[in-house]
């Protein structure tokens, strides 16, 4: 919760992967809040499906079509993000996947490189985009999605996504170091399992499933919105001294 009740009001995020899971529901939460959202996703339909939902909450929107592995893509997202908007206050990097499970032996040179082309790269882009115009207002702050696999490195199913997710984390903290003083702030998030379509785009098997449900100390997936809710936080005025670190949010770990 922001310190200020309309903190939000009239501020605007950019989204990625707003078309489903947690960066739709963080989108209806900062709707919510009377913020403008900027729902961008590689799905446009998506994208367009959660920009009317920000409509009927009352709040503007903007729906763009941004395959966040292109850079070109990226840079347009931000140009008209800030053409339709003024300002951008908020970026919240949600685009991200674990592509396909695969044991460590059996990563190949195209899994590694499509899941590095879109949680880091795309994360990375994003950041370069939006930085420039955040730093000429002397204010902004991205939040991006990690994941609890970057701590518990991914053994048997996903050593590529894990690695990725570690990246995403270290690039966080580095982006939040160098500009700390200069009126940015840059935050990751790590989640257990949350309840979206990620784990089916993933391939995910039940037996896989059920072991990071049994894994979880409060036996139970989060909500997309239990991580929506902490991005709203670390975008507040409440959370203004909070910059660099990842926050897991996990039901209470699930280390093994
Ligand atoms: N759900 C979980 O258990 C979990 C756990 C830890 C971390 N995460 C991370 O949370 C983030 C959101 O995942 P989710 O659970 O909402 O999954 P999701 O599958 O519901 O949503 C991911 C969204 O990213 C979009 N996307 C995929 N490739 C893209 C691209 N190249 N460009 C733009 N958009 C693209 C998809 O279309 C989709 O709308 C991801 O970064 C994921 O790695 C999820």
């Amino acid at each position: 919760m922001p310190k200020t009740p309309d903190y939000f009001a009239g501020k605007s995020i950019i989204i990625t992967g707003a078309a489903s899971g947690i960066g739709r529901a963080t989108a209806l939460i900062f709707a919510r809040e009377g913020a403008n959202v900027v729902c961008t996703d590689i799905n446009e339909q998506g994208a367009r499906d959660t920009a009317a939902a920000v409509n009927a909450a009352g709040s503007q929107a903007l729906a763009l079509k941004t395959d966040v592995t292109s850079r070109a893509q990226v840079d347009d997202m931000a140009r008209r993000a800030i053409a339709a908007f003024g300002t951008v206050q908020f970026l919240f990097n949600s685009a991200g996947a674990a592509i396909r499970r695969a044991k460590f032996l059996e990563i190949d040179d195209a899994l590694i490189g499509k899941t590095f082309a879109l949680n880091v790269n795309g994360t990375f882009y994003a950041m370069q985009a939006v930085l420039p115009h955040m730093l000429a207002n002397k204010h902004g702050v991205i939040v991006n999605m990690a994941s609890m696999a970057h701590r518990r490195g991914g053994p048997g199913s996903s050593i590529h996504y894990a690695a990725a997710k570690g990246a995403v984390v270290s690039m966080t903290m580095g982006v939040a170091r160098e500009f700390a003083s200069q009126g940015i702030r840059a935050l990751s998030i790590s989640p257990g399992p949350i309840k979206t379509p990620f784990q089916d785009a993933a391939q995910s098997s039940p037996e896989l499933i059920q072991r990071f449900l049994e894994d979880v100390p409060m036996k139970r997936f989060g909500a997309p919105e239990e991580i929506g809710e902490l991005v709203l936080f670390m975008c507040s005025d409440a959370c203004a001294f909070m910059t660099a670190d990842t926050v897991y949010v996990n039901g209470g770990g699930g280390w093994r």
